[in-house]
C-alpha cells in the first residue's frame, strides 16, 4: 500500500494528484467532457436561432461570404441572407416559389404537392463580383437564376433577377436526391440527376463558353445510382493545365463487386480542361476515374466493419494547396448495427491509387481483377498539358485511350485512410454523424485540428485530435456535446467562419449559430481550464478565456497535449484561491442503522471518473471503497445499503481525470443505532397521538426534544415537498430563537433538491419503513447544518493510488 502513495504536492483549494497508470480512466475518453442542452445553450447566450418560416423548410444550401459578412441560405421556396454576427438580427428573405402552373403539373404527375411540388433551392454559388448563381427544383422542373448581392457590404443589395434559365443538369428534379455542385471559373460542375424519374445520374459541366459535358449515360460502370456529397477543385501541379476536380459520392456497388446490394463510398476525378472525345465520348468526360474510399475497423471475428455511407467531406487546407487533408464522415449501411466514423485521407494516397491498376473484368460473370495488360499512352486520367507533353486537348487523344477510358472508369485499389483506421468511431449511441467542419487552431504547444461534427439528432460534437507521440498516434478528445436545435433533427449544412469565430448550422426546421469556443464554461480555476484541453482556451491569470497566440505569453497557461494542470497551475495557487477554486463540499450525514443512505458526488466533467475512499477517523489511513452488494457506486454517488454501526466515518469522493485527482466531497457519516431511534420515535409518537391540535399549540413550552419532534411529525405529514423547504426554514428560525440544543434524530441529508431526491428514489432498494419521515427530517437537519456554514474548505495533501 505504501508504494501507492507518493510525493506530496500542495495546491490550494483542490488537491491535484498525479495518478499515472490510473487504469480505468481510459474508459471514459469517449464521453464528452461537457454536455449542454438546447435550453442551457440558449440561456448561456451561446446559441442564436432562426426558427424558420411557417411556409418554408429545408434550410440545407449554405453559402458563406465572410467578406460581406453574410450567410446566404437556400431553402424551400425562399432564399435568405443572414448577418454573420447575429443571424436573428437583420436578415433578408426573397420568396422564390414555383409557378402555379408548374405546381399543378407536378401534382398531376403524381407528386406530393406540399412536400415535393415546391422550389427547393439546391445550388447557391458565387458567379461574379456582384451576382450568385442559384438553382432550385422548381416543382420537378429545375430552374436557375442570378441573385444580385452587390459588391460591398454597404451595398446591401439582395435581389433575384427575373430572368429564369433551364436548371437541367444543375439542380435535381426531386428534392430528396443528394446532389453536389460547385461553380469554378464560370463553369458549374454538378453531380445530379437530369430527368424527372431520377434515373439519369451524371456529373455535368454546364455554363461557361464550352459545350456542356457529362459522364457516359446509363453505364453503371461509370455511376451506379450515385448520391453526391461534395465537389472540390484541387491543383495537381503548379501548372493550371493539370488542375483536377474531385467529386465525393456514394453509389451502389457494381454486381459481382460485392455480394448483395452494398454501398461504396467513392472519390472521382476529372480534368478541368477536359473537352470530351473527338470520335467517341463526344461531350463526355475522357478523364473520369473513380476509386473506393475505405473507412473500416477490424472486427473481433476477423471481418472488418465497414462504414460505407459517406455523409460529408471537409477539406482542410495545408501549406501546400495541392495536398489538403480530407476529412470524411461515414455511417454504416446496416440497419442492425448503427455506427458513425470519421476517416482522414491524404492526397498522396489518393493520387497513388489513381496511378495504380485499373479495375477490369472480362464480362458480367467475371471477377474484378487488376488490369494486367498494356495501358495506352497518355495514361487515361492524365490531363492534357505541357507537364506530360504530347497533346493539348482531350479531343486529340488517340482512339485507343478514349476506348480504354470508357471501359475502365474504376481503379482496382481502394484508398485507405491515414493510419489505416478511423480517427473517431461511435457505435454505442442513439445518433449518427451527418456533417463535419474542421478548424485549425494555434495553441501554445502547436497547431490543432478541432472538429465540429453534426448529428442526425440536432447536436454538435466538438472534438480535438491530439498527437500522443507522433502523427500516427492520435488521441481524440471529445470536448463538448451541444444541442443546437429545439427538437431532434438532422444537421444538414454546416459552415465555419474563422473571422467571426462562429459556426452556422442548417436543418429542416431552421438555422442556428454558435460560437466556436465558450471558455468560461470550463470553470473558474486554472486546473479546470487546463484539464479542458480546449485549444481555443487558456488560463489568463484570472479566468479561462480565448487564447490568442500573439498576446503576451507570461500569464498564459495552456497544455493541450498533456492537459497537465500540475506543471501549468501549481505555482498559481494564489490566483486559484482568489478566483474561487472549486470548493470542497464538506458535510455531515446521519444515518440510521439497517436503513440506506446515499452520498452524492457528481463531477462537472463527464469524463472524470469518481472513486470513494473511507477513513475511520481523520488520522486513519484512507482505504478505497470497492463496490459490493451493500456498497454501490453510481455515476451520481455512493449508495450504502443496510447501514452498520461500523460504517461511521469519513467518506471522500475523488474525481480523477487525465491522471489528476481532485477531492470533490468529504462526508462524515454518523450511524445512529436502531435502539436509540426506536426509543425516540416511540416516545414522541405517543405524545403526538395523545394531544389534540389545540393542545399541541400549548406545547410550546414543553421539553425541547418534544417540540422538535412535533415539527418533525408535521413534516412527515406534509404532502408536497416543495413547501417542506419553506417549512424547514421556519422551523429552523424558531429553533434558533429558542436556542435549541442540537437535534438528535436525523438521517438522509441528501435530499437537497428535487433532482437528487428523484435520484435517490431510483437507487434506493428496500427502503426502510421510516424512510419518508427520515428523509424529511434529514432535510430539516441539513438546512440546519448549512446555516451553520459547514461548507468549509479543506486542505489536503496526498497522492492517488495507482490502481483501483
Ligand atoms: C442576437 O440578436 C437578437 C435579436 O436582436 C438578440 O435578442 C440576441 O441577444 C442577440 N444575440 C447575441 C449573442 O448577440
Ligand atoms: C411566406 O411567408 C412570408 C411571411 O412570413 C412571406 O413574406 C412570403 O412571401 C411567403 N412565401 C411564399 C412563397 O409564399
Ligand atoms: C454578373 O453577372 C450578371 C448576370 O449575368 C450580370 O448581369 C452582371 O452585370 C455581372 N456583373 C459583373 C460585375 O460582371
Ligand atoms: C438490523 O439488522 C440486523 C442484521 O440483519 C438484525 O439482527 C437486527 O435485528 C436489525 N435491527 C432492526 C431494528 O431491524
Amino acid at each position: 500500500m505504501g508504494s501507492l502513495w507518493g510525493s506530496i504536492l500542495l495546491l490550494s483549494g483542490a488537491v491535484l494528484l498525479r495518478a499515472e497508470g490510473y487504469a480505468a480512466q481510459e474508459t471514459k475518453n469517449n464521453v464528452p467532457r461537457l454536455k449542454l442542452s438546447y435550453k442551457e445553450m440558449l440561456e448561456s447566450n451561446n446559441l442564436v436561432t432562426f426558427e424558420g418560416l411557417a411556409n418554408s423548410s429545408s434550410y440545407h444550401t449554405f453559402l458563406l461570404d465572410e467578406e460581406k459578412g453574410r450567410l446566404v441560405v437556400g431553402a424551400k421556396d425562399h432564399i435568405f441572407s443572414f448577418n454573420l454576427i447575429n443571424i436573428s438580427r437583420d436578415y433578408a428573405q426573397i420568396p422564390w416559389p414555383a409557378s402555379p402552373t408548374r405546381r399543378d403539373e407536378c401534382k398531376w404527375a403524381g407528386k406530393d404537392l406540399s412536400r415535393e411540388c415546391s422550389n427547393f433551392v439546391k445550388v447557391l454559388q458565387p458567379f461574379n463580383q456582384t451576382h450568385l448563381y442559384v438553382c432550385g427544383t422548381g416543382a420537378f422542373h429545375p430552374v436557375c437564376s442570378y441573385l444580385e448581392v452587390g459588391k460591398k457590404t454597404e451595398d446591401s443589395v439582395f435581389r433575384l433577377e427575373p430572368h429564369i434559365e433551364n436548371g437541367r443538369g444543375k439542380s435535381p428534379y426531386d428534392p430528396k436526391l443528394l446532389t453536389a455542385s460547385m461553380l469554378i471559373d464560370g463553369e458549374l460542375y454538378a453531380g445530379t440527376s437530369a430527368d424527372f424519374m431520377g434515373r439519369d445520374f451524371a456529373i455535368f459541366r454546364t455554363l461557361g463558353k464550352h459545350h456542356p459535358i457529362r459522364t457516359e449515360q446509363h453505364d453503371s460502370r461509370w455511376l451506379n445510382d450515385p448520391r453526391f456529397v461534395g465537389v472540390y477543385p484541387i491543383p495537381e501541379s503548379d501548372n493550371p493545365e493539370d488542375d483536377k476536380i474531385y467529386l465525393f459520392f456514394k453509389e451502389n456497388a457494381i454486381d459481382g463487386e460485392h455480394a448483395g446490394k452494398a454501398t461504396h463510398a467513392r472519390i472521382g476525378q476529372l480534368c478541368k480542361n477536359d473537352l470530351g472525345g473527338h470520335r467517341s465520348l463526344v461531350n463526355k468526360w475522357t478523364t473520369f476515374l473513380k476509386a473506393r474510399l475505405i473507412c473500416s475497423v477490424p472486427g473481433s471475428n476477423g471481418i472488418d466493419t465497414h462504414f460505407d455511407e459517406l455523409q460529408d467531406v471537409f477539406l482542410m487546407g495545408t501549406k501546400d494547396p495541392k495536398s489538403p487533408i480530407i476529412y470524411a464522415v461515414f455511417t454504416t449501411s446496416s440497419n442492425i448495427f448503427k455506427g458513425s466514423a470519421v476517416c482522414m485521407y491524404s492526397m498522396t494516397d489518393i493520387r497513388r491509387v489513381f496511378l495504380g491498376p485499373y479495375a477490369h473484368r472480362d464480362g458480367p460473370n467475371y471477377q474484378w481483377v487488376p488490369f494486367q495488360g498494356r495501358v495506352p499512352y497518355p495514361r487515361p486520367g492524365t490531363c492534357p498539358s505541357k507537364t506530360f507533353g504530347g497533346f493539348d486537348t482531350t479531343k486529340d487523344l488517340p482512339d485507343e485511350v478514349v476506348t480504354f477510358a470508357r471501359s475502365h472508369p474504376a481503379m482496382f485499389n481502394p484508398v485507405y485512410p491515414i493510419n489505416n483506421r478511423p480517427i473517431i468511431v461511435k457505435t454505442d449511441v442513439d445518433y449518427q454523424f451527418t456533417q463535419i467542419v474542421v478548424d485549425k487552431v494555434e495553441a501554445e504547444d502547436g497547431l490543432y485540428d478541432v472538429m465540429f461534427i453534426g448529428t442526425d439528432m440536432g447536436t454538435i460534437l466538438k472534438v480535438v485530435s491530439i498527437p500522443r507521440g507522433s502523427w500516427h498516434d492520435l488521441e481524440e478528445v471529445l470536448l463538448e456535446e451541444m444541442t443546437v436545435f429545439r427538437e431532434p433533427t438532422a444537421i444538414t449544412a454546416m459552415e465555419l467562419s474563422t473571422k467571426q469565430q462562429q459556426l452556422y448550422l442548417g436543418s429542416d426546421i431552421g438555422v442556428s449559430q454558435m460560437p466556436l469556443h465558450r471558455c468560461e464554461v470550463y470553470g473558474k480555476a486554472c486546473a479546470e481550464c487546463c484539464l479542458a484541453r480546449d485549444p481555443y482556451c487558456a488560463w489568463d491569470g484570472t479566468e479561462c478565456s480565448r487564447y490568442f497566440p500573439m498576446a503576451k505569453r507570461r500569464t498564459r497557461r495552456q497544455d493541450i497535449r498533456n492537459g497537465d494542470p500540475l506543471t501549468q497551475c501549481s505555482d498559481l495557487q494564489h490566483h486559484d484561491e482568489l478566483s474561487g477554486q472549486t470548493t470542497l463540499l464538506d458535510k455531515t450525514v446521519y444515518g440510521v442503522e439497517n436503513s440506506s443512505t446515499f452520498l452524492e458526488c457528481s463531477p462537472k466533467s463527464q469524463r472524470a471518473l469518481t472513486y470513494w475512499q473511507y477513513q475511520r477517523s481523520a488520522d486513519d489511513r484512507k482505504l478505497e471503497i470497492k463496490s459490493d452488494d451493500r456498497l454501490i457506486r453510481t455515476d451520481q454517488g455512493l449508495l450504502i445499503r443496510t447501514l452498520n454501526k461500523k460504517d461511521s466515518g469519513i467518506y471522500l469522493c475523488q474525481a480523477v481525470e487525465h491522471g489528476f485527482m481532485q477531492t470533490l466531497v468529504k462526508v462524515t457519516l454518523e450511524v445512529i443505532d436502531t435502539e436509540r431511534l426506536e426509543d425516540l420515535l416511540h416516545r414522541d409518537k405517543e405524545t403526538a397521538a395523545s394531544v389534540s391540535a389545540q393542545e399541541r399549540s400549548t406545547l410550546q413550552e414543553s421539553p425541547n426534544q418534544r417540540l422538535w419532534y412535533r415539527d418533525f411529525l408535521s413534516l412527515v405529514n406534509h404532502p408536497t415537498l416543495n413547501s417542506v423547504d419553506e417549512f424547514c426554514e421556519q422551523v429552523w428560525k424558531r429553533e434558533r430563537k429558542h436556542k435549541k440544543q442540537k437535534a438528535h434524530l436525523v438521517q438522509q441529508v441528501q435530499i437537497q433538491h428535487h433532482q437528487q431526491q428523484q435520484q435517490q428514489q431510483k437507487v434506493v432498494v428496500n427502503p426502510h419503513p421510516h424512510m419518508h419521515a427520515q428523509g424529511l427530517a434529514a432535510k430539516w437537519k441539513h438546512l440546519q447544518e448549512r446555516q451553520k456554514g459547514r461548507n468549509r474548505r479543506t486542505h489536503e495533501l496526498e497522492r492517488a493510488p495507482r490502481s483501483v
